[in-house]
């Protein structure tokens, strides 16, 4: 435990670090070309939905898929869900709950994870919210029926986390971070899961779900095959299968914080039954231009969370200039479904200006739907949301989800929610 404590000190001050020194001077932004987005990688203009959709979008799609987030080796053998509880009383009468186990498999060996849901009870479907948590499903919520996660989570000490194990006295912690009240009263339910389930968030590919699909004696996934990010990916993809089963669930805006808002892009842009797609703070590799090396960059990431993405990625870390991609092209994959992007202010190590920049340049494809996005390289001032198909804010205050960010993802995914 001492060796666990010494290296996550060491780690944290190593970020830490990063975080100072990295560039956040304007002026000091490399001049660079983005590729555009209406361009095909051997220079054919796309003028069409058709030629976007056959050609210009299959090239970007598997370029990320093998060279930045890793793809997923293989089929699973076998998917299976199991209703383990509902109840018609959460929230004091207002919600029902229900909590899933999700069982993936493959060649005999199987992983479980648990998927927590709130719907309104006013009404016989609801569109949902689909998102991670970082300390498992007990911590959004005070409610006492939801069992406390048994798999590897990371330290905390104020949440009394030690031995990555989680307690009760976790119970609730992160619920400021998730606004069910207001959801359940705007006609929103919450679908919640424990990203540590699909893969703990650690450099080690020894657990989770990559050793599923080893073959004998490989202890660790091939150089484009997938890295963390993408794992988290496939897991809400295969939540997906269930919730679109499920009689109750209207349609589903998958939503993720962080380095888990990278993986809500990339499970977006990947499978398409999502309805929408909304990005908390996501930062580098997530909805910012990664060429403008603004607060952390490919190198720093990539140097920080080396299990993250696919080992082929690496050859981009202080060489973004030659990537036939970027961001706001992750962004565009998710056309002409509604996208949010949002950003902190004082969340400068995500670069807001990048994450804004991205949006703008996706918005080419969104309109060859006839969908519309940003108009204007000029970020919006701070706290005025932007919301088309296409939407964007930047909050005062730091890296975190608040309620002023779930009002306005409210507020935007009533007008597609029905
Ligand atoms: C670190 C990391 C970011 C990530 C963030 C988070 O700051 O550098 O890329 O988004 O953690 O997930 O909170």
């Amino acid at each position: 435990m001492r060796t666990y404590a010494l290296i996550a000190i060491l780690f944290f001050s190593a970020l830490g670090l990063a975080q100072s020194q990295a560039n956040y001077d304007e002026t000091k932004v490399p001049k660079f070309t983005l590729p555009d987005v209406l361009t095909s990688f051997s220079g054919n203009p796309i003028t069409n939905q058709t030629e976007w959709e056959e050609n210009r979008r299959r090239e970007i799609l598997q370029f990320f898929e093998k060279q930045v987030y890793g793809k997923v080796p293989d089929r699973l053998d076998e998917y299976g869900f199991k209703l383990l509880e509902e109840s018609n009383d959460a929230y004091g009468g207002k919600a029902r709950r229900k909590q899933v186990a999700i069982t993936l498999k493959k060649n005999k060996k199987s992983i479980t994870y648990y998927m927590l849901i709130y719907l309104p009870k006013g009404n016989p479907t609801a569109p949902v919210f689909l998102g991670y948590n970082y300390y498992g499903n007990h911590t959004v919520t005070n409610d006492p029926n939801v069992p406390i996660t048994k798999a590897w989570v990371m330290n905390n000490d104020s949440f009394g986390i030690t031995d990555n194990k989680a307690t009760e006295s976790s119970r609730g912690i992160r619920a400021h971070r998730w606004a069910i009240e207001k959801m359940l009263d705007n006609g929103f339910g919450l679908a919640t899961i424990y990203y540590g389930e699909i893969d703990p968030d650690k450099n080690d590919f020894s657990d989770g779900v990559h050793p599923l699909f080893y073959r004998d004696g490989q202890t660790k996934p091939k150089t484009n095959e997938w890295g963390s990010i993408s794992a988290w990916a496939f897991g809400l993809s295969k939540a997906m299968n269930y919730l679109e089963s499920d009689v109750n669930i209207s349609k589903v805006f998958v939503f993720g914080h962080s380095r888990l808002g990278k993986a809500a892009l990339w499970a977006g842009a990947t499978d398409k039954r999502f309805a929408g797609v909304i990005s908390n703070n996501s930062g580098c590799g997530g909805a910012a231009l990664s060429r403008r090396k603004f607060g952390e960059t490919v190198a720093q990431i990539n140097t920080s969370f080396p299990h993250w993405f696919a080992d082929s990625f690496l050859k981009y870390n202080n060489n973004e200039r030659t990537l036939p991609v970027d961001q706001h092209q992750l962004l565009a994959l998710i056309a002409p479904r509604p996208l949010y992007v949002a950003s902190a202010l004082e969340d400068q190590w995500a670069d807001p200006k990048g994450e804004y920049l991205s949006t703008y340049h996706a918005s080419s494809i969104y309109a060859l739907y006839g969908k519309k996005g940003m108009t204007s390289k000029e970020m919006p001032e701070v706290d005025r949301p932007l919301q088309q198909t296409v939407a964007y804010h930047i909050r005062s205050g730091k890296h975190d989800v608040t309620d002023y960010d779930w009002e306005q993802y409210i507020k935007w995914a009533k007008n597609f929610a029905l």
